[in-house]
């Protein structure tokens, strides 16, 4: 068996402040040691929406208090941690730099190897911390800041198919959510409330898009004007069901079209949305079907932002000896790191 190592990772890209602390060893095979995420939902709340100075200065309030517990949960001290990893990208500048800065500087203090990490991979990779998908495979990347779909090759090459041209699935359930007077974000009270309405009492137009990429914005406003005409006699419970129904059937258009042209019959479902279980019934059935031979989503609690994942993508970036030097920056948008734009040139 291989040594196994120890990996300290810090998330902060937008509003969850998490850190955790893996075990790793060998090709994959890794064990949560410690993992403390705190949300700031009760800060942005009656914004109504994320407000970026105040997650900056919330992860600011959080970061120590959050390494305290997963140290703790995971009876490691610092001294016996052998990699440093934090999101680098993409995210909110002033977010993304409060665990990047943290992370730096513990690795500069303990002398340990440090590891900038994309969050998008985090997501894609984080399914790892629980199952052993074949590759390849399709990803599905549903959050508040992303609907993307990835082919994904190995643990270092994967390629997009299609993204959201406009909002993000999340997004749309957010939106949704504040205009049927929920609180934010409001994916899962949306969902809680569209369990008990009839998905088929109100209609919303069929979105057509090219190739396997999504739109949410086009629904968005359809609700927004359901809301607007209805007004006091809107059918709330009806109207978020048909919603629902309405942001999932265009995810599953999508998804039929990239299985049916890819011919991989494996998918993974990752990211905030990911936690909705109407969406994971649908796969579900795509699964009885015979379309899908395999489908993996995370539990719950590694769907949302969490730092578990970002130390799975640390850990394969240490297997092929690719670590971050201490002067690397964030970046709120995805831009290629300086090792892939090296191994862009060498192919
Ligand atoms: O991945 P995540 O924690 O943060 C981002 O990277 O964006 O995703 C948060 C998003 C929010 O838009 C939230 O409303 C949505 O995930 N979400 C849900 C559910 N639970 C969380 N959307 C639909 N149904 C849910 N049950
Ligand atoms: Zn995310």
């Amino acid at each position: 068996m291989s040594k196994s190592v120890k990996i300290l990772s810090f998330e902060s890209s937008c509003d969850d402040t998490s850190v955790a602390v893996l075990e790793a060893s060998g090709e994959a095979d890794v064990r949560i040691l410690g993992l403390s995420t705190q949300s700031q939902n009760e800060v942005h709340e009656k914004f109504g929406g994320i407000v970026p100075e105040l997650a900056s200065r919330a992860h600011l309030q959080n970061l120590l208090p959050c390494l305290q517990k997963a140290l703790t949960e995971a009876r490691v001290d610092l001294s016996s941690i052998d990699i440093i990893a934090a999101t680098s990208q993409p995210g909110l500048i002033g977010s993304l730099l409060v665990g990047h800065s943290a992370a730096k500087t513990l690795s500069f203090v303990l002398g340990k190897a440090f590891i900038s990490v994309n969050h998008l991979e985090g997501h894609i990779y984080s399914v790892f911390l629980e199952e052993r998908p074949k590759f390849p495979f399709l990803s599905l990347v549903v959050s508040g800041g992303h609907t993307s779909l990835y082919k994904v090759n190995s643990f270092h090459f994967y390629e997009i198919l299609g993204q959201s041209l406009d909002d993000a699935a999340g997004e749309a359930f957010d939106k949704g959510a504040k205009l049927l007077g929920l609180g934010f974000p409001g994916g899962a009270e949306l969902e809680s409330l569209a369990s008990s309405g009839d998905p088929s009492f109100y209609s919303f137009g069929k979105v057509q898009v090219p190739g396997f990429h999504f739109s949410f914005s086009g629904l968005k406003s359809e609700f927004y004007r359901l809301v607007q005409k209805e007004k006091g006699s809107l059918r709330r419970a009806d109207a978020a069901a048909s919603y629902q129904r309405a942001i999932l059937s265009h995810i599953e258009v999508q998804l039929r079209k990239a299985l049916a042209a890819t011919q991989i019959p494996r998918l993974c479902i990752v990211g905030g949305v990911a936690r909705n279980k109407k969406l994971r019934e649908l796969i579900g059935n795509l699964k009885e079907e015979g379309v899908l031979k395999d489908f993996f989503a995370p539990s719950p609690f590694l769907c949302t932002d969490n730092a578990a994942m970002i130390g799975f993508v640390a850990y394969q970036r240490s297997r092929i000896g690719e670590f971050s030097s201490l002067d690397s920056d964030v970046a709120s948008t995805v831009r290629p790191s300086r090792e892939e734009i090296r191994r862009e040139k060498k192919a």
